[in-house]
């Protein structure tokens, strides 16, 4: 018999249907058993009393046990209380398996993090990778949606590589039928000789950088959206930067908002989208940065200055708070009001916490941020300090030559600059988007294949796009998982893909 599912339950009020799914959580009472069903559409709970059930179902409802798979059938009630809005009053059940000792509690936060990790096979199905996969699904979709729409062709680009394009420094070689090859970096070369036939293209594909880095904004293997556009200049680039990230995030908080709220995310600092994103030049960003060059009467020093004096106040009062609860709990309160108490220290304790790891952080970032030299590239600290000056998404363009890759034009009349422009997100999450204008001379570009110490024979087919019908062209590549862990608000990037791959991490 056909089921149905947990979030087509509205069309269905006060009929009979049959859920499949497993257990996400379980309470026992005397009388009534209640089922956190999931099955994979969403989360309902579903009450099953002996009453209707009978004896013989109601002794096995009884041993069901978290990740158990059953199919429960019965009667959609509206009820406000639940999440998503509906219950279900089950009168039928038939269990696959029982499920025992599954190692991953519903409070996830009991668990170190490692255990996780090493289980994400099985993490996927917790309530908050749930909705970080949905969000991935949306944001994903709403890739294709706004390229499709702006006359964009999608292509793919090659995984095995003979170009290093990203510098050489963390690629992946691997034996192609006895040559060295390597895992693509990059599909942005491919994608400049396509955009030549199509004039609008975009990728979308796996992307390697054998960087061995353990943070948590960087992975061996990601995936990347490079859209490269013929005739079009780094202003028309950040144009498209802006619409396109602006649509994308849009689209998350139309179509994901209980995912969101599952994630705790705080949409107001999602909805800066919708303000203009700031342009700045590199040499202007870094002013801001050591706090010599004000924006909207902000000084990014004294700013980090004020919320590490905030930290610190906010220590002080929640520690407060926490000792009079718990004095309060020592007098003696009734049990509903002890556990609201105790959820609530936790709660605190948490947040303590987060403003420790802040007063620590603080005074690093400050020395870094006023001790920042030209030409540098900008570290993750260095972006948090400036964003935060800032309502909304910023760009930063016109880069120092020396810390951009071969391919970026050289600012006019200005050739220790490139045309490089970064995305970078507001509260720490930091770079999500690099581009550029190309440059479009075939001299020039031999030059800095030579200063790059790039093998030239593996470039000729790419030296051709310059050679016949060269054009002014531009592109960008946005880190799909860095776009995810940024509209979901997690902190590493492990979460935002199925299965990381990263240093020090291959399995599961
Ligand atoms: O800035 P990147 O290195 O630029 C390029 O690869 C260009 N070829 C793009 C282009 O112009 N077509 O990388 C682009 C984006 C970064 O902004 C970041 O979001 C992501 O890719 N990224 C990573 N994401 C996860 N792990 C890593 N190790 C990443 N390295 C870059
Ligand atoms: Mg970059």
């Amino acid at each position: 018999m056909a089921h149905q599912y947990i979030s087509e339950l509205a069309q269905h009020e006060e009929k009979t249907v049959t859920l499949k799914g497993w257990v996400y959580n379980v309470r026992f009472s005397k009388t009534n058993i209640f089922v956190e069903l999931r099955d994979g559409s969403g989360f309902a709970q579903c009450v099953i009393s002996d009453e209707t059930v009978g004896e013989e179902k109601f002794e096995q409802a009884k041993q069901l046990t978290r990740e158990s798979s059953l199919a429960l059938s019965g009667t959609v009630v509206k009820d406000e209380r639940q999440v998503g809005g509906y219950e279900l009053q089950v009168n039928d059940l038939e269990v696959y398996t029982y499920a025992s000792d599954y190692p991953i509690k519903v409070n996830e936060t009991e668990h170190g993090v490692r255990h996780l990790v090493d289980r994400r096979h099985l993490w996927l199905r917790s309530k908050r990778q749930w909705a970080i996969m949905r969000i991935r699904n949306r944001i994903i979709m709403a890739i294709h949606e706004y390229f499709q729409k702006e006359g964009f062709l999608q292509m793919d680009s090659p995984i095995f590589t003979g170009n290093a394009a990203e510098g050489t420094t963390d690629l992946f070689e691997t034996d192609f039928f006895g040559e060295p090859a390597f895992l693509a970096q990059t599909g942005q070369l491919y994608g400049e000789a396509m955009c030549m036939s199509h004039g609008k293209i975009y990728t979308f594909g796996p992307t390697f950088r054998a960087e061995k880095s353990d943070t948590p904004r960087h992975l061996a293997e990601f995936w990347m959206i490079e859209p490269e556009m013929a005739f079009f200049d780094n202003e028309m680039n950040m144009d498209l930067i802006e619409n396109f990230t602006r649509y994308i995030v849009n689209s998350c908080l139309e179509k994901c908002a209980n995912e969101l709220q599952i994630l705790g995310r705080d949409i107001s600092r999602l909805e800066t989208v919708n303000q203009t994103y700031p342009r700045v030049p590199y040499t202007e960003a870094i002013k801001i940065l050591r706090g010599e060059q004000e924006v909207n009467g902000k000084n990014a020093i004294a700013v980090q200055e004020a919320d590490l004096a905030a930290a610190k106040e906010g220590i002080q009062e929640k520690t407060k708070d926490i000792a009079e609860r718990e004095a309060a709990i020592k007098a003696g309160m009734k049990k509903g009001a002890r556990k609201f108490n105790e959820a609530k220290i936790i709660a605190l304790r948490s947040e303590i916490a987060d403003m420790e790891e802040q007063c620590r952080n603080i005074p690093k970032w400050i020395e870094s941020a006023k001790n920042f030299e030209h030409g540098e590239d900008f570290g993750n600290s260095d972006e948090t300090v400036l964003t935060r000056v800032f309502d909304a998404p910023v760009m930063v363009y016109n880069w120092p030559a020396k810390v951009k890759a071969f391919y970026m034009k050289e600012v006019d009349g200005d050739p220790d600059y490139v045309k490089g422009v970064d995305l970078l997100a507001p509260d720490g999450y930091g770079e999500i988007v690099g581009g550029s204008e190309r440059e479009t001379s075939l001299d020039l570009l031999v030059t800095k294949i030579n200063e790059h110490q790039l093998p030239m024979e593996a470039f000729e087919w790419y030296l051709d796009l310059r050679r016949f019908g060269s054009v002014p062209h531009a592109g960008f590549g946005l880190g799909l998982e860095r776009m995810v862990r940024w509209v979901c608000g997690i902190h590493h990037l492990r979460e935002a893909i199925p299965f990381a791959r990263r240093y020090g991490q291959l399995f599961p």
